[in-house]
């Protein structure tokens, strides 16, 4: 069973003169369990299907099917319970609450699904901070604020992790360090992993790339041989 079906998908933004084609009839089959590189440049269309997949907004015709279930007929209220049941999301942006520590910023994602203080700290030990627990967000640095979101993303342990170009705003080592805190969890959780990117040099690390052009996929290629994110040039 695919993770994803995605079947003659378009969306458009807009009315009439100002109607924006963001993605033109897309086919597409998402095995599960794999780490998966959408690569294409500003403009693409790359957000568009990402927020598609996580059931954040909805298409303009086509359908997706998310093992075998078709979540483009989920009314608003199965859509949020999608997201909170399945779905992790990571960002750019860290979007953080500055009032709260590390724990505490994990922990109010992983309160809305019932989960224990546990799995927060499970979840910062995942990423690699242990020995940030209490510190709050303006006390870190932001390869480690974007460790905290991933975090949050991951304690409930989401079978999907939908990455919206998390390393955008950092540098490169720090970049790298995050890259490699994906694949760990990949690898240890089992989670399949959707990383937008317009890097060809990050879509190596990846098993499978997926290319987009305004708005159309070009290509679709395994990688039998991906890089480790410490192999990656910038
Ligand atoms: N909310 C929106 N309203 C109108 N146009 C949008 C909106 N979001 C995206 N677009 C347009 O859709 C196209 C694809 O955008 P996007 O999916 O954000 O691309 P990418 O993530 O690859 O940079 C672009 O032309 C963009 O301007
Ligand atoms: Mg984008």
């Amino acid at each position: 069973m695919n993770l994803y079906s995605i079947k003659g998908l378009i969306k458009e933004y807009g009315v009439e003169d100002s109607k924006v084609r963001a993605l033109k009839e897309i086919n597409l089959s998402i095995p599960s369990g794999k780490f998966i590189v959408v690569l294409g440049a500003s403009g693409s269309g790359k957000s568009t299907l990402l927020n598609m997949l996580g059931c954040m907004d909805r298409p303009t015709s086509g359908t997706i099917l998310f093992e075998n279930q078709d979540i483009t007929s989920y009314h608003k209220r199965q859509m949020t319970k999608f997201r909170k049941s399945t779905i992790g999301f990571v960002f750019q942006s860290y979007n953080l609450l500055p009032d709260l520590n590390a724990v505490e910023n994990v922990e109010f994602s992983t309160e809305m699904v019932g989960l224990s203080r546990q799995e927060a700290v499970r979840a910062l030990e995942l990423v690699g901070l242990s020995d940030r627990m209490t510190h709050f967000p303006a006390e870190l640095s932001g390869g480690e604020q974007q460790r905290v979101s991933i975090a949050r993303a991951i304690a409930k342990r989401p079978k999907v992790l939908l990455c919206d170009e998390p390393t955008g705003a950092l540098d490169f080592q720090t970049g790298i360090m995050v890259l490699e805190v994906l694949k760990q969890i990949h690898k240890e959780q089992g989670t399949s992993i959707l990383f937008i990117t317009h890097s060809q040099e990050i879509a190596k690390i990846a098993d499978m790339v997926i290319r987009l052009r305004s708005g159309e996929i070009i290509s679709v290629t395994e990688n039998s041989n991906p890089l480790a994110p410490s192999e990656v040039e910038w």
